[in-house]
């Protein structure tokens, strides 16, 4: 028995591959979603046939796979088939008509679209994607700010398949009557997954990501147990990752439950909480933010302002940390020719916990 043989090298790292154990990542195979994937692939089919495409519904609680499933359907859609443009959109990101043909005319390779109007960039839209065949999944749909995008969607395009994904089952009750009539959706829910279906596909994403032999079936079932609790794979995947990097830190070739508990006392003590749980002020901070990703401080303190904010700098400095704690945004210091500014940057990730 030697201690030494058990430390990490300077070098050596447990996490094998980082970008696995991001929430964006698509694995190859996506275990116990088989039925859901099929389901989204009869609807999207017979754009294959000339026909057109059916429109779904896709809710369930957060973490269930839902984002990853369509997009596992889309990069088939892409890798394997002719004619049908696969077109996936955030809305939370893209909360406007405007950013949302914005972004379909950036993802169908259009460049010089500065200054062009809503309308003008549909018409690109249009003439493009009428002469052949589009699936679209508008993800986060509860998100969107005005829905006129998908009434335009409806009406103008002709062979199509519409993929709305939520959390919120009420959504498309919600929805304007002119939209749910064209729209006539199929619904599909994702159901929580059970304690032994999130162990594998956690064990799943572990090979995936960490050294082999790392992390032994205790740890693992800690992770697992935790997951289940929150009712969401995304904490698991969280555990993982904090978990390897603890254990890197104390230069430890091996994930052990002391590492896992620390990175649980950790996610508890800095539970990262739901915009809706909000103070109003701060919520407002971050809708600005948002719409303002990646600019300076001062910037945002100035579009604040202009859309009513009543909080003074210093007011709104501690809100914007507050933000910055709780992983709605990061705030990034950076020295630069006017000075020293910080630039604040949404996260989309994290707000989903
Ligand atoms: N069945 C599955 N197999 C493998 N990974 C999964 C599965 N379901 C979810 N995941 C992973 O869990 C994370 C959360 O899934 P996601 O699709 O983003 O959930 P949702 O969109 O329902 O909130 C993602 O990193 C995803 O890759
Ligand atoms: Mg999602």
């Amino acid at each position: 028995m030697s201690m030494f043989k058990d430390m990490l090298g300077a070098e050596e790292r447990l996490i094998t591959n980082e970008y696995a154990l991001d929430y964006e990542f698509v694995p190859k195979l996506l275990p116990f979603r088989e039925n859901q994937q099929k389901q989204i692939v009869e609807c999207i089919k017979p754009l294959l046939f000339e026909r057109n495409g059916r429109n779904l519904f896709v809710y369930g609680a957060p973490g269930m796979g839902k984002t990853a499933a369509a997009r596992w359907v889309l990069r088939d859609l892409e890798e394997n088939t002719e004619g049908v443009i696969p077109i996936y959109v955030n809305c939370w990101q893209k909360n406007t008509s405007f950013k949302i043909f914005l972004d379909i005319c950036e993802q169908m390779g259009y460049k010089f679209l500065q200054n062009k109007k809503t309308t003008e960039l549909f018409k690109i839209i249009q003439k493009d994607l009428n002469t052949k065949a589009a699936a679209f999944v508008f993800d986060e749909i509860d998100k969107i700010e005005d829905f006129e995008f998908l009434y335009t969607l409806l009406n103008e395009i002709y062979r199509k398949s519409i993929i709305l994904i939520t959390n919120h089952k009420e959504t498309l009750a919600d929805m304007e009557d002119r939209i749910k009539s064209r729209l006539m959706p199929e619904s599909l829910e994702f159901k929580p997954y059970t304690a032994d279906e999130t162990f594998e596909i956690l064990q799943q994403r572990a090979r995936l990501s960490i050294v082999e032999g790392a992390l032994n079936e205790d740890t693992l079932r800690l992770i697992t147990d935790s997951a289940v609790k929150r009712q969401d794979i995304r904490t698991g995947i969280h555990l993982l990752r904090e978990s390897a990097r603890i254990a890197e830190d104390e230069s430890s070739k091996r994930i052990d439950i002391t590492h896992t508990e620390k990175a649980i006392s950790k996610l508890e003590n800095f539970q990262i909480k739901k915009s809706s749980d909000l103070e109003e002020d701060t919520r407002f901070i971050l809708g600005i933010i948002k719409e303002n990703s990646d600019k300076k401080i001062g910037d945002i303190f100035n579009a604040y302002k202009t859309k009513g904010g009543v909080s003074a700098y210093k007011t709104f400095q501690r809100k914007v940390e507050k933000l910055s704690k709780l992983g709605f945004i990061t705030a990034k210091k950076t020295c630069g020719k006017e000075g020293n500014t910080t630039i604040l940057s949404a996260c989309k990730k994290l707000t989903e916990f």
